[in-house]
């Protein structure tokens, strides 16, 4: 019997909690207890509550559980978060106010200043903003958060341009799944044979959450950094999967083979953790023309590595290239994963049977 932390999910009959529901079921130190969501699914088996549509079948032990309002408990040792903005903050405050860690997926808590916006491989040390909050909550739970979808993605193929080689401007057009809308997401007349040019508040998001990312941690804060981003943002009819154009000026510029080898060569700071959920490359280059694409490439790394191509000389920027996320897995529960994972390995979680 390996170790386990009883975990929950709140908003566990969405796109991002059914995602939860999926890799939850063979993880193996997390082991869900509790799925949480809205009134018109409280009080019901979650097999009935929940219109399951991802590929996998849905996983036996949610036969056995029944939808549960979003109150808190005790018996929980974490939970995860694939709550609609609209009602994630007072949910998540109150579940880290009783003394339950939470690992969000809102846009709510992000660029609260002691609320940590995580990416494992780029800013583990952000965690240390946990003890601040803590204070302020006066509480043992606490919330950390995980970026939008297409930040993460973007901010992982950043990362290693920015540690070899300064980053300065970036620009960055989306092309983004319909799963990324949750469930049911834009209706069929809306979006078949069609591209819509606008996805609220998105290119906000984007423009200011690596600030925060790559960020210096400085006492009980962190000082963003200092760069520009433009982002343009559409969403397009795949299932799942975001496809980013991206150009970017660097400090020091390199040659194409220097900037390939950047990213071929990533190693992150957590490699050494044994984290179950870290794929053994989070950033994978192709030199194939006319990859990455969603449909071939996402489920790479079970859906948590990044595919990065097409890389070019920009005439404006320095370079040009295409990244590839599944954006639910990756940019959402999956990375919310390895975020509690790291959370762990750490001891800043208390399980019933921590790890050693
Ligand atoms: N989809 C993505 O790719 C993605 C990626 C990154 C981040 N996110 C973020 O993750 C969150 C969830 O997104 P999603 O795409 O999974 O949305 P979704 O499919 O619309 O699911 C929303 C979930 O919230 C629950 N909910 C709604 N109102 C509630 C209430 N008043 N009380 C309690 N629960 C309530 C729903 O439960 P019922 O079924 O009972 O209504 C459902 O479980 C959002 O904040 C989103 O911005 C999404």
């Amino acid at each position: 019997m390996k170790r386990q932390y009883r975990v929950g999910i709140l908003g566990a009959t969405g796109a991002v909690g059914q995602r939860f529901v999926s890799l939850l079921a063979r993880h193996p130190w997390f082991e869900p207890v509790s799925l949480m969501a809205s009134g018109k699914s409280k009080g019901k088996p979650y097999p009935e509550a929940c219109l399951w549509h991802l590929d996998d079948p849905i996983p036996e032990y949610c036969s056995r559980l029944t939808v549960e309002a979003c109150l808190p408990a005790e018996g929980l040792d974490l939970v995860f978060s694939g709550l609609d903005a609209g009602v994630a903050g007072s949910i998540e405050t109150d579940f880290a106010s009783f003394g339950t860690p939470v690992i969000s997926n809102a846009r709510t808590h992000r660029l609260v200043k002691d609320v940590p916006l995580i990416v494992p491989e780029i800013n583990s040390e952000h965690l240390s903003l946990i003890e601040s909050q803590k204070k302020r909550l006066n509480s043992e739970g606490f919330i950390v958060t995980n970026p939008n979808c297409s930040t993460i993605i973007l901010s992982l193929a950043l990362a290693p341009l920015q540690a070899k080689f300064g980053l300065e401007d970036v620009v960055v057009t989306t092309l983004q799944a319909l799963s990324g809308a949750g469930y049911p997401g834009p209706g069929a007349m809306d979006i078949l044979d069609n591209i819509i040019p606008y996805i609220p508040g998105e290119e906000e998001k984007i423009q200011t959450e690596p600030l925060k990312i790559f960020g210096t941690l400085s006492g009980n804060s962190i000082v963003p950094k200092r760069m520009n981003i433009s982002a343009r943002c559409h969403r397009v009819q795949v299932t799942d999967g975001h496809l980013l154009s991206v150009s970017v000026r660097l400090k020091q510029r390199p040659k194409p083979e220097e900037m390939i080898a950047a990213w071929q060569d990533y190693t992150p700071g957590i490699a050494g953790l044994q984290l179950p959920s870290l794929p053994s490359r989070s950033i994978r280059y192709t030199c194939v023309d006319n990859r990455p694409q969603p449909r071939l490439d996402r489920d790479s790394g079970n859906g948590m590595t990044i595919w990065i191509g097409r890389l070019r000389s920009c005439n404006v920027l320095d370079y040009h290239f295409s990244v590839l996320g599944h954006n639910t897995i990756r940019g959402a529960a999956g990375g919310s994963i390895l975020v509690a994972e790291l959370l762990a390995a750490r001891n800043l979680i208390a399980g019933r049977c921590p790890l050693e």
